[in-house]
């Protein structure tokens, strides 16, 4: 299995979805992870499987298929990929950050990724809400490894700035709790006790298994990127109770409605300076 990108099956699903929504034209878009539908449930419109979106539709780990939506929030058009395909599930970087792609060729400049974590900064603890700003990869990989595709920035991206000041400020004028630097291992095991004090030293805020992927690209194709962490555990080592993926759920779930205020406000504030 190829892991790089592959450029033709991007190009076949901006096809495909150009052909079903011809005179479509995104400002926003966000990706949220599996099971974060709750958070935009008020929101309504078009809406695709992602079995018809070619290089998406495997359903992986998310046990179902995952969809887009296609909607308005005070005039703003808003695409909102719900459920993301990850590093873990082996399939390579094409699925992983294909919505990206997508969002940049309907023409998006702003794009919000959400995520779980663990918090690792003391402040930080379950049900907090973090505006990430800035990440450390430490995948073992990176999704722009291979050929360079022009299509999809320069071969060497600045990164100084991955995370745009202006929607962190944003995010927290809409209801973030508190900034926080996130690092992305690449799962599926959750961390252990000394990876967790390694990567506090390394100056995370925050664990997950995903977001930094998609941020890589979105930053290098030029589009302005947020991420929200909502916190669902305290991260290995500084819980006293092993990790389950069930407890980060449930959590999540106690969370979701100042996620869902959060999202809304920040689209809401968006809307308005377009
Ligand atoms: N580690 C990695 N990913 C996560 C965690 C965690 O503690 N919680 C939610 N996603």
């Amino acid at each position: 299995m190829k892991k790089q990108i592959n450029p033709d099956l991007l190009n076949e699903a901006a096809v495909k979805l150009k052909y079903m929504w011809p005179d479509y034209k995104v400002q926003c878009g966000i990706i949220l992870g599996s099971g974060w539908g709750a958070a935009v449930e008020d929101f309504h419109g078009l809406e695709i499987s992602y079995d018809k979106i070619p290089g998406l539709g495997k359903t992986g780990v998310m046990g179902h298929a995952g969809k887009l939506l296609c909607t308005e929030v005070d005039g703003m058009s808003v695409y909102i990929f719900q459920g993301r395909r990850h590093w873990y599930e082996g399939e390579g970087w094409t699925p992983v950050i294909l919505p990206i792609y997508l969002l940049n060729v309907m023409g998006a400049k702003n794009v919000l990724l959400t995520n779980a974590s663990g918090g690792i900064r003391d402040d930080l603890g379950p049900g907090s809400l973090v505006a990430i700003s800035d990440h450390i990869n430490n995948l073992g990989s990176n999704p722009l490894i291979g050929p360079h595709i022009p299509g999809l920035g320069t071969r060497f991206p600045d990164q100084s700035e991955v995370y745009k000041k202006e929607l962190r400020s944003t995010l927290l004028k809409s209801g973030a709790d508190a900034e926080g630097v996130y690092i992305a291992t690449s799962g599926p095991t959750f961390e252990t006790p000394a990876e967790i004090n390694q990567y506090k030293s390394m100056g995370a805020d925050v664990v997950g298994m995903s977001t930094v992927p998609e941020a890589i690209l979105a930053n290098a194709m030029g589009m302005n990127v947020a991420g929200l962490s909502c916190v669902c555990n305290w991260a290995a080592g500084i819980s006293e109770h092993p990790l389950t993926h069930e407890d980060v759920n449930r959590t999540a779930a106690d969370t979701m409605p100042r996620m869902k205020s959060t999202i809304t406000n920040f689209l809401k504030e968006l809307a308005r300076g377009n």
